[in-house]
């Protein structure tokens, strides 16, 4: 990599000051890769002397020439608070209260939370953070999250290329909970984090800087996997993650579905806040759930109706004002044979259901598609 000037100098200030010796290049050219003879070249217009630079020397001849001043060399770490906001309709169950406990404790804890789609996951540790008052850094990951994005690195700013620290960075610094969001997404490149998970911070290479965590600071990490893969092709984009990566999580909750009751109370809420209170639509979506994932973990269906998709049912209903439809739309997703098994079941549940005929399924079918 080329290195520009002003990183070169700036990185040499942090580390030696301004008066730099032939041998104190030699030892930055050795931390960052980079050859003598190149860099000296590049900072040639601060040489007072036979193996001697001072770095100061070129600001002051811009100060005579009134250069605007330069850029900070690393951006300072953001005023936001990172406190998520506390959820009115969430409601606790499962795992909640030990997740609480891990982030209550301030121990430095990695986390792995595993469990099918929609169940609250994410919820769980977003609204942990919001009730204990807790910062939380959500970083959502891919399979292009790389070093780059996850520690920090260049940013061009006003014409100059500043240190820009990334969310992991951040939260070591802050001593907040950090949430690698859907983790089994990652490639390989996520290893960069392997002392990070060790309790011992990081050393920015690029800038010659060491950050130490603070106290309070945590990862969490959610899948849909255990990091082994997707043998049922359900959960596409997951890769077998590195075992010594998965080993550096002392503890492994499994997130379950919340149960009928759990579930139902959700709901409710969920609809309150809509304005649509309606206690017997959301049991019944809740019985209808419970008969949908039996049937999903005897092999009898392929698919499975989760408690995200259950909120997308209310708020439907919400919008539509008709149950039907709003069953129907949230449905429309999945391949005909399971949209006709899911609304044949909820018609068994609901007597007061009127299945909807084909020529409406194909109505209702064309305005999700277009919409
Ligand atoms: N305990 C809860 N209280 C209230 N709502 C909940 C709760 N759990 C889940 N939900 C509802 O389900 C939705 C999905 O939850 P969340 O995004 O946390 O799921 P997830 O398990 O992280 O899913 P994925 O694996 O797809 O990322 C939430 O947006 C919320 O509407
Ligand atoms: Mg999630």
């Amino acid at each position: 990599m080329s290195l520009s000037a002003d990183y070169i100098v700036t990185s040499l200030q942090e580390l030696y000051g301004e008066s730099v010796t032939g041998s104190d290049i030699r030892g930055w050219c050795a931390m960052n890769g980079s050859n003598y003879q190149t860099v000296t070249n590049k900072i040639s217009d601060y040489k007072v002397g036979r193996g001697k630079w001072n770095l100061t020397v070129r600001e002051q001849m811009e100060q005579t020439y009134q250069v605007p001043p330069a850029p900070p060399a690393i951006i300072p770490a953001q005023e936001q608070n990172f406190i998520p906001d506390k959820d009115d309709t969430f409601v606790k169950f499962g795992n909640f209260g030990d997740l609480k406990k891990i982030i209550q404790s301030n121990l430095f804890y990695p986390t792995f939370i595993t469990g099918l789609s929609g169940n609250g996951k994410t919820l769980s540790v977003e609204q942990a953070c919001a009730q204990l008052g807790r910062e939380l850094i959500r970083v959502n990951i891919t399979i292009e999250t790389d070093e780059d994005d996850l520690i920090g690195g260049f940013r061009l700013v006003g014409g100059a290329t500043v240190w820009h620290n990334g969310p992991v960075t951040e939260a070591l610094q802050r001593g907040a909970i950090l949430l690698l969001d859907e983790v089994d997404l990652a490639s390989n490149k996520i290893l960069c984090l392997q002392s990070i998970l060790e309790g011992k911070g990081v050393f920015l290479k690029k800038i010659g800087k060491y950050v130490k965590p603070t106290k309070g600071f945590n990862v969490f990490a959610t899948a849909n996997t255990k990091g082994k893969g997707s043998d049922d092709g359900r959960f596409i984009g997951t890769n077998v993650l590195n075992e010594a990566f998965l080993e550096r999580f002392p503890v492994t909750f499994e997130q379950s579905y919340p149960t009928p009751a759990t579930e139902q109370k959700i709901l409710e809420g969920i609809a309150l806040d809509l304005g649509v209170e309606d206690r017997d639509f959301c049991k019944r979506l809740c019985d209808w759930s419970d008969v949908i994932r039996k049937t999903f973990y005897d092999g009898g269906i392929d698919e499975i109706i989760s408690t995200r998709r259950l909120v997308h049912i209310i708020r439907a209903y919400a919008i539509f004002k008709d149950k039907a439809k709003a069953i129907q739309v949230c449905v429309n997703r999945f391949d005909d044979e399971t949209k006709q098994a899911f609304l044949e079941l909820y018609d068994k549940i609901d007597v007061d259901f009127v299945m909807p005929t084909e020529d409406q399924q194909k109505e209702s079918l064309d305005a999700h598609n277009f919409s």
